[in-house]
This record gives structure tokens, sequence and C-alpha cells, in this order.
């Protein structure tokens, strides 16, 4: 590599979860703070691949993107690979994409601007240490000024579900003490955040000495300003009585929750080490809606995993019906490196994978349909976040998070609409008044 001007401007793309979104956001905030300007990806001297290492097409779309920006029209950029494929994989990045400035680990991107001055110099920069020290302390103070905001609060996954890749890219769980993330809410709502959603790989596993997410909860629900608080993505077994209860309890935690099960047998989910069993699943969701009967249930679901029988998918078709989604992700198992069900016996036909992919997405769309329709006629608060296709349209969320299409409002309102149609996808309001929020 040879020495070139440093980079002036920058763009970061995110691929995979919403901490990817939330870290890609704060590494722009970083480069931004270093003076460098903000720029599309056809023209920045810097760019950011924030990947995703979950499954192999997540994880394989980081060479394509750096094979075009190699040959980009405008001149190539300064490539940095950043997230969980330069965890899982940073040597051999340098290896396999010559084209590669800087790897730079999730939990080490705090030291990005001294990686970019090195590889400015003409050395190729890698650091995917996991240091001691969080990140977080480094970092510059929060400068997004969005209506909806995310703010991770706990990082990195003990449970080691074998075949998730998690644990090794993003390191054991930590969360963020209390006083942090109060600072960090605090400067969000004073940029214009209205609604946060606390992240975290298992966020409910969240605490502070005594404190758990309830209590977080309830604190931030004080805060003047702010009127909407989610968080995801929960496990079952850190599902506790404090959580639920917050559900009934605090106005400003949307009746939404992503609490994946996975699959439907009980085998399949001892050999997935998920350490819950599908009736306790199924007894955790009539809690929460006891709690909040109106609550919006989403999940995950993996298909295909190795040793999985006819008879195992068809429990996990039952566990949807059970269940009745308002909506849900599904997956075909990727097996990853270096986890344990990639060499587990058993592995399953792609073919016969896709075809229970196909089978489970079935009534998880009709399931939709029917959470969708029957908003129907109600009236909700839509807070608008961005405008819409057609000119004057404007798109917000409901409080179960569902995009809600609006003429009318500007974008940090919190509209009073009434849902007037609804499609599989969205839902279409007319506005009745503005909300005294
Ligand atoms: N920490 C979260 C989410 C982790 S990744 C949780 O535990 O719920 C998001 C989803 O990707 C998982 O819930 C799982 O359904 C899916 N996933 C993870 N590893 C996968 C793999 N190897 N193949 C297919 N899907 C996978
Ligand atoms: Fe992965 Fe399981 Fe941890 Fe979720 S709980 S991040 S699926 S290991
Ligand atoms: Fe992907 Fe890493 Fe998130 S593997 S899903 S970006 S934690």
């Amino acid at each position: 590599m040879t020495s070139r001007p440093a980079p002036k401007s920058f763009h970061v793309k995110s691929f995979g979860c919403q901490m990817n979104v939330y870290d890609g956001a704060r590494m722009g905030e970083l480069l931004a703070s270093e003076g460098l300007r903000q720029a599309d990806a056809d023209t920045a001297e810097l760019i950011v691949l924030n990947t995703c290492h979950i499954r192999e097409k997540a994880a394989e779309k980081v060479y394509s993107d750096i094979g075009r920006l190699a040959k980009r029209k405008t001149g190539k950029p300064m490539i940095a690979v950043a997230g969980c494929v330069a965890q899982a994989e940073g040597p051999e990045i340098a290896r396999r994409a010559r084209a590669v400035d800087v790897v730079v680990g999730p939990q080490a991107y705090h030291n990005l601007p001294r990686l970019v001055r090195d590889a400015a110099a003409g050395r190729f920069a890698l650091d995917t240490d996991m240091p001691a020290l969080s990140k977080f302390e480094a970092l510059p103070k929060r400068r997004v000024q969005a209506p909806s905001a995310f703010l991770t609060v706990q990082e990195g996954c003990d449970k080691f579900c074998t075949y998730c890749v998690v644990p090794y890219t993003r390191g054991a769980e930590v969360s963020r003490p209390w006083a942090a993330l109060i600072d960090e809410a605090g400067a969000l709502i004073d940029g214009g955040a209205r609604e946060i959603t606390l992240l975290g790989q298992n966020v409910n596993a969240w605490r502070d000495g005594a404190r758990g997410l309830h209590d977080l909860i309830e604190a931030l629900a004080l805060l003047p300003g702010l009127a909407r608080i989610r968080y995801t993505t929960s496990h079952p077994t850190d599902m506790h009585d404090g959580l639920i209860a917050a559900h009934r309890d605090v106005e400003k935690l949307m009746p939404f929750l992503h609490l994946p099960v996975q699959a439907g047998s009980d085998r399949i989910l001892k050999a997935m080490n998920r350490a819950h069993d599908v009736g306790a699943y199924l007894r955790l969701i009539d809690r929460v809606r006891a709690a909040r009967p109106d609550i919006a249930v989403s999940g995950d679901y993996i298909v295909g995993f190795p040793g999985e029988s006819d008879a195992d998918f068809e429990a996990t078709l039952d566990v949807v019906r059970a269940i009745g989604h308002a909506q849900a992700f599904s997956f075909r198992y990727s097996p990853r490196p270096g986890t344990p069900a990639a060499t587990m016996d058993g592995q399953i036909e792609p073919h016969v994978a896709d075809e229970r992919l196909q089978r489970l997405q079935a009534p998880i769309a009709e399931q939709q349909m029917a959470f969708n329709r029957a908003t129907v006629g109600k009236s909700c608060a839509v807070l608008i976040e961005r405008s819409g296709k057609r000119p004057g349209q404007m798109l917000g969320k409901s409080p179960w998070g569902q995009s809600v299409l609006i003429d009318g409002g500007a974008i940090g309102d919190l509209i009073d609409v009434e849902i007037a149609a609804a499609g599989p996808l969205s839902l279409n309001g007319r506005v009745s008044a503005l909300a005294m929020v």
C-alpha cells in the first residue's frame, strides 16, 4: 500500500441488525467530529462497510460490495470493513480483498480515526480487540437528530445458541452503566428524539447492580419530551416479572414484544441450546398478554436446523398457530463456521429447508395481515418519521410498530390517526387531531 491524502468525506453502509445501525450512526458521529463530511456512496473518500456475519448470505455481501467499490467510476475510496464480519474474518478479509484498507471490529471502532490515519500513511490497519474499557467512553456525545433513535444498553451474548455467531463476534454480555444511559437518552431527546428503542443482543439481561431493564424503562419514562420507549431483542429466559409488569404499568412503553422462540420442537430447542422449552415460551406469552392484552408479538424462527424432522417442523407450525404473531422473521438455517451446529449430524438438504421456509412464511403472512386488519377503524397515535413516496404523504409508526401512511403532519409529530385501511406491510390512516403529548 502507498500513502495518500487522508479522506475528507465518509459514507457508512450498515448491514444486519439494529445494533449495527446504531454502531454505524456512532461511527459517523465520530468521523464527523474529526472534521470529515458525510457524503454519498458514489463520492465519499472513505467508505465504511459495517457488516453482518449472522448468515452466509449476509457475510458474502461484503465481498461483492468491496469488488464494486474497487472499480468505482469516481475513483477507489479508502475502504474500511467494520462490524461482525470484520471481527470473525479480519485477517482473511485482508487476504481475500486487497482493496480493503482498514478492518475494525464492533468493540474497537472508537479507534477508527487512528486506523484511517494509518491507512492514509500506507499501512494496512486492523483492530479487532475487545478491550476491557468500553468504546462508549471514548466516543463523542450523541448528535442524532431524528424522532426515533436507538440506544444500545447491553452488548454481547453469553447464551451460545449452537447455530449463532454473535457470542463470538460481539463478545461476552456487558451492560452499560445506568448514568451513561440516562445521559445518552438526554442527548438523544435534546436532538429531537421522541422515541427511544433500547438495544441489546439480550436486552432484557441488562442490569446495573440490583436494577433491571424495567427500572431503566421506568426512569426513562419520566424524562420530559420522550413519548415512546421500545426495546429489542429479548431472550425468553431473561423475561422477568418486572419487565412483564412494565408492559401493564408504563404508558410510554409501547405494546410490542420481539421474543424469539426459534423452533416449536423441544428436541430441536435442546439441540439449539435455547435453555427454554415450548411450554415455557407459551406460558410467557400468556403472561405478557395478561399484562398488556393488545401487545403485538413478534418472533424469529429457524427452519432446517440439523436433525429437524417433518414432525419437528410441524411442531413449529403449531407454535406459530398457537401464538398469533403481529409479525415474525423466519430464516433457513445457515451453517456458520466455528459454531457447534455446523458440524452436527443430520444437516438438512437446502431444498427441504426452502420448502419448509415457504410453508412457515404462509401462516406468518396471514397472521400479520389479520393483525393489521384488526386495527382498521381504531384510533391510535402515530409518530411521523419521514416523508412518503407521494408529495404530502408522510410515514410513521403505530404503537404496535406498523408503518402508517398519512397525508399531513411533519417529521417528529405525534399525531392521532384513524386507521382507514390495512395492507400486508402497512396501514393507511386519516389524521384526526394533533395529539397533546
Ligand atoms: N440476540 C437475538 C438475535 C440474534 S440474530 C436473539 O437471540 O434473539 C437474529 C436471528 O437470526 C436469530 O433470532 C435467529 O433466528 C437468526 N439466526 C441466527 N443465527 C442463524 C443461523 N446460523 N442461521 C439462520 N438463522 C440464524
Ligand atoms: Fe445468538 Fe442465541 Fe445469543 Fe441470540 S441468544 S445472540 S440467537 S447466541
Ligand atoms: Fe449481524 Fe452482528 Fe448483528 S452478526 S445480526 S450485525 S450482531
